[in-house]
């Protein structure tokens, strides 16, 4: 894509050398991230929470730290919150656009703190190994996109405006990604721990439909915000959950021999 094309839809980058450093930063290493998920080498949390552990003992021959996966994934998503929430009275409206970044960038984390708190149903740990760098990536991540919009107020507003496609599709992936976690949460009673295949919504089609939305959501904050660097997150954040799926899906075909072969991992007949 040439720098002439780009800018129909992004903002000029802003000369600031944080951002820059945070756009190739977050990039690669979600993309990294999500490359190890297909080597085997996994975040420990979910499914994976005891996965590359050599009896519980990390690569410096410690034992690994638990969190439950409640508090681990209050752990996650607390700071990313605050971040957002923080950002409407350091930034009080600055223009309609950075507004609605900050409203969606918070009520992400928020309804991942609502879900955590009443819809899932957790059945392991999640090692503080794993949970301190994605604390981190999210909080880092939400305060960026915000202060990077901030950036752009003074800069000409691309050609094309997506602010309204990036609200739909926000919108849709907020939807989508809350009804397959609702059907994830029905598959265990009341203090139920074992895996069961999931059926209903797109679960017939793909094994992570949860992932499938929070990406669409995740090109909404690029659509709404335009910027080079909410677009370097998403990409990044894509292959990441393309990763984690392909090993999810892998994980599934292991355990369950009546897995339907069709069903893929997160794009519906192709991957
Ligand atoms: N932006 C990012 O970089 C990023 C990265 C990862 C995840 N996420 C998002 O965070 C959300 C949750 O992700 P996740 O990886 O934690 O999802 P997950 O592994 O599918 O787990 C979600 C919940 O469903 C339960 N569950 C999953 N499969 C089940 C089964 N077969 N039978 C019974 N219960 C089952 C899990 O229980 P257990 O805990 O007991 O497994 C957990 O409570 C997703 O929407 C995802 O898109 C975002």
């Amino acid at each position: 894509m040439t720098i002439t094309t780009m800018l129909n839809f992004l903002f000029p980058p802003p000369p600031s050398l944080f951002v820059t450093a945070m756009s190739v930063i977050s990039f690669v290493s979600l993309a990294n991230a999500g490359f190890g998920e297909v080597r085997g080498k996994h975040l420990n949390y979910s499914k994976f929470w005891n996965a590359n552990s050599n009896n519980n003992k990390n690569a410096t021959g410690k034992k690994d730290m638990k969190l439950s996966s409640k508090t681990g994934m209050l752990l996650l998503y607390t700071p990313a919150f605050l971040a957002g929430a923080a950002s409407f009275w350091i930034f009080p409206h600055q223009s309609f656009r950075s507004t609605i970044l900050q409203s969606s960038v918070t009520f992400h984390f928020f309804k991942r703190l609502v879900e955590v708190l009443f819809v899932h149903k957790y059945s392991g740990s999640m090692a503080l190994d794993s949970a301190i760098p994605i604390t981190l990536s999210y909080f880092l991540s939400a305060a960026t996109m915000i202060y990077t919009q901030q950036l752009t107020l003074d800069l000409p507003e691309p050609q094309i405006n997506l602010l309204y496609p990036g609200i739909v599709l926000f919108v849709v992936g907020v939807i989508g990604n809350f009804y397959h976690h609702y059907l994830l949460s029905k598959l265990r009673g009341k203090g139920e721990k074992e895996y069961k295949i999931p059926k209903g919504g797109l679960f017939g089609f793909v094994i992570c439909p949860h992932y499938l939305f929070e990406i669409i959501e995740f090109y909404g904050f690029s659509f709404i915000s335009q910027t080079l660097y909410a677009l370097s997150f998403t990409i990044g954040t894509t292959f990441y959950l393309l990763g984690r799926s392909y090993a999810t899906r892998r994980w599934y075909l292991s355990k369950f021999e009546d897995f339907p072969k069709n069903v893929k991992a997160i794009i519906p007949f192709l991957f």
